[in-house]
């Protein structure tokens, strides 16, 4: 897409980020599973946005560094966080200075977030940083959806994500095969108003793709599941939370 930068996505969704994903509140499975994850130390989130996951997990007793590529995203989230355990870095997870972060005993990367680095070399030195800034025994979360490459037609796709009197969301989206890339506009049509556009850029991976990158970053898959109550992930998922670990996998179950 044209003109797409790493902050586009930021720069446009901040204001409204909150509203459009409202009916997305995190559920009590996913905080206690990050916060058993983290251990008692510190978790990084990747993408951290306006704290939709930081926050609650802050309330939960966990510290939280947040690094974001857009200023109005952590602008949003610093309004919010005053009082709890969440620091703000500000950047590309593949540019800022992460020895401060060294010593996590969580990485999560959620909400398709992953599929946003751009593109697989970036994402492979997303994976190669998080090694680096996690405990030995730490653990890697990434949430992602499952891709269905067959929902184009022609390479294009247009669905309806909010219909209402006043209001109709549309999701316009075009595929780029070869890169495993999706180029997408959230298209706001309000009765009265001018048309506003949200622009989203995915490269995405099959989840064996993802476990071939994070394994050639040296991490191992631990535990998959199709959502963070523990769902069982079959062919049928529309989405996967999954858990990595740098060391080798042990017994432990995570979810149990
Ligand atoms: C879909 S939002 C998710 C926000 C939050 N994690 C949540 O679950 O609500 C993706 C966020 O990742 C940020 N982001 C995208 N690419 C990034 C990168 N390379 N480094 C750091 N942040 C990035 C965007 O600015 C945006 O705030």
């Amino acid at each position: 897409m044209r003109g797409y930068q790493s902050d586009s996505y930021g720069e446009r969704f901040a204001d409204t980020y909150d509203e459009f994903f409202s009916e997305f509140t995190p559920s009590q499975h996913q905080i206690e599973l990050l916060r058993k994850l983290a251990a008692g130390g510190h978790a990084v989130e990747i993408g951290v946005g306006t704290g939709r996951v930081a926050l609650p997990l802050a309330r939960a007793g966990v510290q939280v560094v947040g690094i974001d590529t857009s200023g109005e995203m952590l602008d949003r989230l610093a309004r919010k966080a005053t009082g709890l355990p969440v620091r703000m870095v500000h950047g590309d997870v593949n540019d800022i200075d992460a020895d401060s972060l060294v010593g996590a005993s969580l990485v999560y990367v959620v909400f398709n977030t992953f599929f946003m680095i751009a593109g697989t070399d970036a994402q492979v030195t997303c994976l190669r940083r998080v090694r680096e800034m996690l405990a030995d025994d730490g653990a890697l979360v990434i949430e992602v959806f499952v891709p269905r490459p067959e929902r184009f037609v022609n390479g294009q796709d247009i669905r309806i994500k909010r219909l209402t009197v006043n209001e109709v969301v549309l999701q316009v989206s075009q595929h780029h095969p070869t890169d495993q890339r999706v180029d997408s506009q959230d298209v706001v049509l309000r009765h009265g108003d001018p048309v506003e556009l949200f622009p989203t850029q995915v490269h995405y991976h099959h989840p064996d793709q993802l476990d071939a990158l994070a394994e050639r970053c040296g991490f191992t898959l631990e535990a998959r599941h199709a959502g963070w109550a523990g769902e069982l992930f079959d062919a049928t998922s529309g989405t996967h939370v999954s858990v990595y670990r740098a060391a080798r996998v042990k017994e432990a179950n995570t979810w149990a």
